[in-house]
């Protein structure tokens, strides 16, 4: 594995590439969410890349751009166990300039949910996925794919857009959500729950698999669905839940193979998002 900091230096090492190259960004502190992309992209392509940088630009005010966990050493030995050709961990001199170009996230979706209660941030992720991709496709890889967990479901329909609306040609490709034996979604995040909080923060899972219960008993009524999951989140300071298709447009009733559950809610002091996909 070569380990890149700087972008020419990233740029002369995928210019060797003969092949399909699968592309993993992250912003590090991995754990087994980030390891099954990793994978994935090394099953599927000749080679890999993956890129650790914790983006500035998609964190608020106040929100936890000093504490995000980072464990470097960490991060390079796991990439290096998994097989990954490139990793890329550029600083913020390197991808930014002052008087930056910026990328708005679109109206609708892109202001829902997510987009309100972290108003900004998904232009700051657009941003940066955009000049990730761009850097990779550089050197024009026969096959170009980039993997995105399906935990952030609307990051991961918005860079879909994204890449539509600016025809970058890469292949985006959505991963399975990752959960412990309990049930909680990996996040990064998790490491800030405390041991009571870890288990209130199981009702986020609990509550996307009540709405699986009721749909299999074929209740598919957005109203009731939600209702029954608050319930389930009590002990939660619940942000949203939500039921929108799969373009992100919020919907009144379940439409099979095409609807995704969300939660977001704060557990302590820290905030949670979990999803489900039916
Ligand atoms: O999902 C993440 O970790 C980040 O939002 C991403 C896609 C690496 C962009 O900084």
């Amino acid at each position: 594995m070569v380990i890149v900091k700087s972008i020419d230096e990233l740029l002369e090492a995928t210019s060797t590439f003969k092949g399909s190259v699968g592309f993993v960004p992250t912003m590090g502190a991995l754990h087994e969410g980030h390891l099954s992309l990793i994978k994935k992209a090394r099953k599927e392509n000749d080679f890999v890349v993956v890129s650790i940088f914790v983006n500035p630009t998609q964190f608020l005010e106040g929100e936890d751009l000093e504490a995000y966990p980072r464990k470097e050493e960490a991060d390079v030995k796991i990439c290096e166990l998994a097989g990954v050709d490139v990793l890329f961990m550029p600083t913020v001199d390197m991808m930014y300039e002052k008087d930056e170009l910026s990328i708005t996230a679109p109206a609708i979706r892109g202001f829902i949910l997510e987009g309100t209660k972290r108003a900004g941030h998904f232009d700051g992720m657009l941003q940066i996925v955009m000049k990730l991709l761009n850097l990779i496709a550089y050197n024009k890889p026969s096959t170009f794919r980039a993997y995105f967990g399906k935990k952030d479901a609307q990051q991961l329909v918005l860079i879909t857009q994204m890449v539509k609306n600016y025809f970058i040609n890469v292949d985006i490709v959505p991963c399975d959500i990752v959960r412990d034996k309990d049930g909680l979604a990996l996040s990064s995040r998790n490491v800030y729950l405390s041991k009571e909080d870890r288990v209130r923060a199981l009702s986020l899972s609990r509550s996307l698999k009540r709405a699986t219960e009721l749909v299999m008993q074929k209740e598919f009524n957005s109203s009731i669905i939600i209702a029954e999951m608050k319930k389930v989140l009590s002990k939660v300071e619940v942000e949203y839940v939500a039921l929108v298709n799969r373009e992100f447009e919020q919907i009144d009733r379940v439409e099979l193979s095409n609807t995704i559950i969300l939660v977001a809610a704060r557990v302590g002091t820290t905030r949670l998002i979990d999803n489900l996909w039916i």
